[in-house]
C-alpha cells in the first residue's frame, strides 16, 4: 500500500510545520489552492530528513543483489544466543544500533530461517514481515536521517545451514560435539539479523550461554565467563574494531582451550576439538611468529586477539577467516594458518566493497603464503610463478589447476568466487607488479595498502590506483592482462 503523501513522521526541529498525523481522506477534500499552498509550507520538510521511504532490499552487489540493505548503516550489533547442543535449539535477541542514511519508513534485514518472535524499534513494537531472506520492519513512527536507532528482534528455531552458490555450506552449522558459524558470502543472514554485506562493517558484543559442560567460542575477546544458573554459563565476547559480518562465527563445543601471548603482547586464543589436538599442535604454535612476520610485512596486526578455531574433521569443506579466530576443519597445517592469518590484513581489515572484490581476499592471502615460503626456505616466489605460468605440477599441485580460466577481477558468476583464477591468478597479478616494481618498492605497496584502508573498504579499482600512485609505475599491462583479460596469459 501506497504511502500517504504526507507522513506520521514529526518534522525536525525548525520546521514551520508538525504534522503529526494528515488523514488521507482528509487531504483528498482539500480545495486545490489549498493543497498547493500547505505543500508549499511544507516544502522545507519534505525531502529525506522528514519523509520516511523504504530502504531498499539489497546494496546492489554485483554476485549477491539481495546481500545486505540501503538506508541505513549499522554501528553495533549486540547478539545474545542460547544454544543447547542437544536439542539444537537456538534462542537469540539481536540489538542493531544503526544510523539511518535517509528518513526510513521501513528497512529491510536480511535473515533467514528461525522465527521471529518480536521485533522493537526504539523500544516500540514495530509491525514486521518476511519474504524470502529479506526482514522488512516498520517502526511506529518514520526514522529521521542521520537518527541513530536500536532495534532488538527475539527469534528462535532451528538453524538450518545456507547453501551457497558454489553448493558449499554456510550459516550455523552443527558438528560431532556442537555446532560452528561461519558467513562467507551471505550464511551469516542464518544465524543473525543484519546488513549482511561486507560493506557495512561495525563492531560486536556476542554472548553464548550453553550448558555447563560445553565451551563457547566467538571473535574477539573473552570479557567473562559466567554460571548464569540452571546449568549454563554465559562467555561474553567483545570485538572492539569492526567486523564483516561474514567473518563473525560462534562456536559451540567440547573445545581444549589454550591461551598465550604472541611476543609483542597480542593474546592469543586456541580452542581446539579434542581429536584434533595432537595433530594441530606443531602448526598452532606458529601462531606467534606469523603474526610478527604478518606485523612485519602489513604494517601492526589490525586486532587487540588471535586465534584459532579447530572443530572436528569433517565438518567443513574449506577453513575460513572469521575475524580474529579463523575457523578450521580438521587439524590445519602451517600453510593454511599463514593463510588465514594473512587474512586478518587483507579481508578482515580492509574488506571488499562487493563479491566482486574476492581475489582482494584471496589473491593476497595467497601471496602470503608464497611469500611466507620463500622467507622461510621454501620455493621462492619466482619459482612459483614460473611453475604456475608451465602448470608445472612437480613444484606445486596447485599450478594444475584452471587458474587461467578468467580474469581475477571479473569472476563470471557468484558460483566462481572461490576458484582457483581468483586465488593462484590472483597471486600472479601481485607477483606481476612485483616483477615491474622490484622487491622495495613491491613491499611498501602491500603495507600501504593494509594500512591506507586498515578496518574500511577498498574494491578493485581502489588497488589499481593507489599500486600505481605509490610505486610511480604504469602497470596498465599488468591490469590489461592478468587482472581483468579473459585469456590465461603465457609465458
Ligand atoms: N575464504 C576462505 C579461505 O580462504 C574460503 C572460502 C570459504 C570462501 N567460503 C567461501 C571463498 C565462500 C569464497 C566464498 O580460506
Ligand atoms: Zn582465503
Amino acid at each position: 500500500m501506497p504511502r500517504p503523501a504526507l507522513s506520521s513522521t514529526p518534522c525536525p526541529a525548525g520546521c514551520p510545520l508538525r504534522i503529526e498525523r494528515v488523514d488521507q481522506r482528509a487531504l483528498s477534500r482539500l480545495a486545490a489552492p489549498a493543497l498547493a499552498a500547505l505543500i508549499a509550507l511544507t516544502a522545507g520538510c519534505t525531502g529525506d530528513t522528514v519523509q520516511g521511504r523504504p530502504g531498499a532490499s539489497g546494496v546492489r552487489d554485483p554476485y549477491f543483489p539481495k546481500a545486505g540493505n540501503g538506508g541505513y548503516q549499522v554501528d553495533h550489533y549486540d547478539l545474545d544466543l542460547a544454544y543447547d547442543p542437544a536439542d539444537k535449539q537456538l534462542h537469540g535477541t539481536a540489538v542493531i544500533t544503526a544510523r539511518a542514511k535517509q528518513g526510513l519508513s521501513s528497512f529491510n534485514l536480511d535473515f533467514a530461517g528461525l522465527r521471529v518472535e518480536d521485533v522493537t524499534v526504539q523500544g516500540a513494537a514495530a509491525r514486521f514481515n518476511r519474504s524470502g531472506t529479506e526482514l522488512t520492519v516498520r517502526p511506529p513512527e518514520d526514522l529521521e536521517k542521520g537518527e541513530v536507532f536500536r532495534t532488538e528482534i527475539d527469534y528462535t528455531g532451528t538453524p538450518k545451514p545456507v547453501t551457497d552458490p558454489d553448493g558449499s555450506e554456510e550459516g550455523w552449522i552443527t558438528t560431532a560435539d556442537g555446532s560452528v558459524a561461519v558467513g562467507e558470502p551471505v550464511g551469516s543472514m542464518g544465524w543473525f539479523p543484519g546488513n549482511h554485506h561486507p560493506s557495512d562493517k561495525a563492531t560486536y558484543d556476542i554472548r553464548l550461554t550453553v550448558p555447563n559442560d560445553y565451551e563457547a567460542v566467538s571473535n574477539g575477546e573473552l570479557r567473562s565467563r559466567t554460571a548464569v544458573g540452571d546449568g549454563q554459563t554465559e562467555f561474553a565476547w567483545h570485538n572492539a574494531e569492526p567486523m564483516a559480518s561474514y567473518l563473525a562465527t560462534a562456536a559451540i563445543g567440547k573445545f581444549k582451550v589454550s591461551t598465550g601471548r604472541t611476543p609483542s603482547g597480542i593474546g592469543v586464543y586456541n580452542a581446539v576439538s579434542p581429536d584434533e589436538a595432537p595433530s594441530s599442535a606443531a602448526a598452532l604454535a606458529r601462531i606467534p611468529e606469523v603474526v610478527e612476520w604478518g606485523s612485519g610485512k602489513f604494517g601492526p596486526y589490525p586486532f587487540g586477539t588471535v586465534g584459532t578455531i579447530v572443530v572436528p574433521d569433517g565438518t567443513l569443506t574449506y577453513a575460513l577467516e572469521t575475524q580474529t579466530k579463523p575457523v578450521y576443519s580438521g587439524a590445519p597445517d602451517e600453510v593454511l594458518i599463514v593463510h588465514e592469518l594473512a587474512h586478518q590484513w587483507f579481508g578482515d581489515s580492509v574488506s571488499p566493497k562487493s563479491w566482486k572484490d574476492m581475489w582482494l581476499n584471496e589473491g593476497f592471502a595467497t601471496y602470503a603464503e608464497w611469500m611466507w615460503a620463500e622467507e622461510h626456505g621454501g620455493l621462492s616466489a619466482e619459482k612459483r610463478f614460473d611453475a604456475f605460468l608451465a602448470g608445472d605440477t612437480k613444484v606445486d599441485p596447485d599450478a594444475g589447476s584452471d587458474w587461467g580460466a578468467f580474469p581475477p577481477a571479473d569472476p563470471p558468476g557468484p558460483e566462481d568466487i572461490s576458484e582457483a583464477p581468483v586465488y593462484a591468478r590472483g597471486a600472479m597479478v601481485l607477483h606481476r607488479i612485483r616483477q615491474e616494481v622490484g622487491d622495495e618498492k613491491f613491499a611498501a605497496l602491500l603495507r600501504g595498502w593494509a594500512v591506507e584502508h586498515r578496518h574500511g573498504n577498498a574494491s578493485t579499482a581502489d588497488f589499481t590506483a593507489y599500486a600505481e600512485k605509490k610505486t610511480g609505475h604504469d602497470l596498465t599491462e599488468v591490469w590489461d592482462v592478468w587482472l581483468y583479460g579473459e585469456d590465461r596469459p603465457e609465458a
